[in-house]
């Protein structure tokens, strides 16, 4: 009887403790990372952050979420869409998180919530090779002269359409677009993140990068807003994974230090 009592004793703390401060393994986290499955929204268009090696999507942001799923014992599973579906697909609830070289941006953090920082990103200026446009400062003296390709609902879209006017911007879903439509002469320069544009200035021929930078950002993961348990836990691993070298390690294979 007395052995009864106790084992029920031991039982109700055990389930109080777990309830308030929660068990390793149980990941009581809204969303399907709950079920120990941490779903992430990306567009693949955008190397060497995230883009497609034969069916597989790989880059930096994949690496990075795969190593926090490991971390926190969970199965990640990358879903592929438009730039612009990632922040209200994270927002309604439909994926975990965003991951696709996002910038912290002010009018985002009113719709989701931002981890900690894991990268800088820069915006460029990618032009066709011998194009009279060899600085910002050429874009923004000459407003109305030239059209900007960007990728739809970017901060380089937000900034263009600011400094340039919407009527001089041109919006493409896929990055790439955006570069096909320069590479064919239909616009005049595209604002793209730097990386991704010194992917993209490599594979196509006849396309150089400005030296200027337009501005300089932060990357970070999103998730639903008030899911505050699940970007703890992000920022818990994002933290162990700064400190013991992962991250450096997974940025060092896709991207050479100059
Ligand atoms: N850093 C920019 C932003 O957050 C561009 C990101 C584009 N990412 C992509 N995977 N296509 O708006």
């Amino acid at each position: 009887m007395k052995l009864t009592k106790s084992i029920a004793l031991i039982l109700t703390v055990l389930l109080t403790a777990c309830t308030l401060f929660g068990c390793a393994g149980s990941h009581r986290i809204s969303g399907t990372a709950k079920k120990g499955v941490l779903t992430l929204a990306t567009s693949a268009d955008f190397p060497p952050y995230e883009f497609y090696d034969g069916e597989q999507i790989v880059g930096i942001d994949v690496e990075i979420a795969q190593a926090i799923a490991d971390y926190l014992g969970w199965k990640l599973q990358v879903e592929d869409m438009d730039f612009n579906a990632i922040v209200p697909s994270v927002q309604n609830g439909k994926y975990d998180i965003g991951m696709a070289g996002l910038t912290v941006d002010a009018d985002r953090d009113l719709v989701v919530d931002f981890s900690d920082s894991y990268a800088t990103g820069i915006q460029a200026i990618i032009v066709p090779e011998g194009s009279p446009i060899t600085c910002c400062d050429d874009l923004l003296n000459n407003i109305g002269k030239y059209k900007i390709g960007v990728q739809l609902a970017t901060t380089g879209d937000i900034y263009a359409c600011d400094d340039f006017g919407t009527e001089n911007v041109e919006e493409y879903s896929k990055c790439g677009d955006a570069i096909l439509a320069l590479t064919a002469g239909k616009i005049d320069a595209v604002i793209l993140d730097k990386e991704p544009a010194k992917a993209f200035v490599a594979t196509n021929s006849g396309l150089k990068l400005l030296d200027t930078e337009y501005t300089v950002e932060n990357y970070a993961i999103i998730a639903a807003e008030g899911n505050s348990e699940l970007l703890a836990k992000i920022n818990e691993a994002l933290d162990a994974l700064k400190k013991d070298g992962t991250i450096d390690q997974i940025v060092a294979k896709y991207i050479n230090a100059d």
